[in-house]
């Protein structure tokens, strides 16, 4: 089992399977952001070998992430791998979506559960300028199609932004109500030098959104959780939650029960932090070895911080962009 020192089990991995996005929103990186050379990734083969082992010291849920995790070539052997794996209990992925329309069927087909998807915008010319990108379109297609094979959750998530969408919230929420889909609005973090980043000013705070919010929605806090860093609340006679996901205002580290693996193979402790451990060394070095690997696993939750400190005001503590880690 992978308990850290304060006591908390990591049973959920967040693993990345590329830094590539087709996207280049405007939270997560630059548009000139480069990507890694092929041969500092990981494999499907060593991304499936270290899922196995981190499913024998007991994670059951794993969430494959990016970049954009549809981009990377032949990922759904990875997932029917992962589809099938004894003892993972759930398997999910979070997408931009742009891809979904032509992924949806063989995604479930395979064992996904839940989807997360982004949509910060209904609108199209603020949707480019959120995601530098011009595909609101093959987005609401896919999130269509996603729809339509029948997953058991899906959930929207929506960064939120002062002078960018926080017009159209409401129309977000009212986009998923419509669907009997999840929304999260989540509160942006600052990982990495994006040049366009302006929290002090683009910073709205969940608590005045949920005010905002409460007395059209009559939101009911419910004691529902994903184990993740959502809080969440229904909405009378609708099938749909809607989360805040608030790093700054609610910090949700004592509950944490994740750790992150890079496509480069690190193992991220937390998210605001760069404690980490090189995983793509252990596999390369000893290939096959697992007693090696979750040794190294085990070990590697002594080092894992107690919180984060993300700041409103102060540069970037975590130097990494977001697309490495998958959020
Ligand atoms: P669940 O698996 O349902 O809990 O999903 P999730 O909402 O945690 O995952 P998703 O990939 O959809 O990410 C939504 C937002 O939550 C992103 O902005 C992530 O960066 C953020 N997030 C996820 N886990 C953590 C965490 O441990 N710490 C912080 N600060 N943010 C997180
Ligand atoms: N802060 C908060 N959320 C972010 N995401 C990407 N960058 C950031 C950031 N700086 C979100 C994406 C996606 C999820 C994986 O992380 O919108 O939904
Ligand atoms: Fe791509 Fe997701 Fe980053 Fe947007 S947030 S650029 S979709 S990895």
């Amino acid at each position: 089992m992978l308990i850290d020192n304060f006591g908390r089990r990591v049973t959920y991995l967040r693993l990345s399977v590329t830094d590539r996005c087709d996207f280049r929103c405007v939270y997560c990186m630059n548009e000139d952001t480069r990507f890694l050379p092929r041969a500092q990734v990981l494999s499907l083969e060593e991304l499936a070998s270290l899922a196995r082992n981190f499913v024998a010291l007991g994670v059951s849920k794993i969430r494959l992430t990016g970049g954009e995790p549809l981009l990377r070539p032949n990922v759904m052997q990875l997932i029917e791998q992962l589809g099938s794996m004894p003892g993972l209990a759930e398997l999910t992925l979070t997408t931009n979506g742009s891809q979904l329309q032509r992924f949806a069927p063989a995604l479930r087909a395979a064992g996904v559960q839940r989807l997360n998807i982004s949509l910060d915008s209904l609108n199209p010319a603020r949707f480019l300028a959120m995601t530098r990108r011009d595909q609101l379109p093959q987005v609401l297609r896919g999130i269509e199609a996603a729809l339509a094979v029948g997953f058991e959750r899906i959930k929207l998530n929506t960064v939120v932004q002062q002078g960018g969408n926080v017009g159209e919230l409401e129309d977000l929420l009212d986009y998923a109500l419509q669907r009997g889909m999840d929304i999260s609005f989540i509160e942006e973090m600052p990982l990495g030098e994006v040049h366009t980043r302006q929290l002090a000013t683009s910073y709205l705070g969940n608590d005045r959104l949920l005010a905002r919010l409460q007395p059209r929605y009559g939101l009911i806090a419910s004691s529902e959780s994903s184990g993740g860093p959502a809080r969440y609340y229904r909405i009378a006679g609708q099938h749909s939650r809607v989360g805040f996901i608030s790093p700054h205002s609610h910090n949700f580290c004592a509950s944490c029960n994740r750790v992150r693996v890079t496509v480069e193979g690190q193992l991220l402790l937390c998210l605001g932090n760069e404690h980490a451990v090189d995983l793509k060394a252990v596999l390369r070095q000893f290939p096959g070895d697992d007693q090696h690997l979750r040794q190294t696993l085990l070990a590697a939750m002594s080092i894992k911080p107690e919180r984060h400190h993300f700041s409103l005001d102060a540069p970037p503590q975590v130097l990494r962009l977001m697309n490495m880690t998958g959020g």
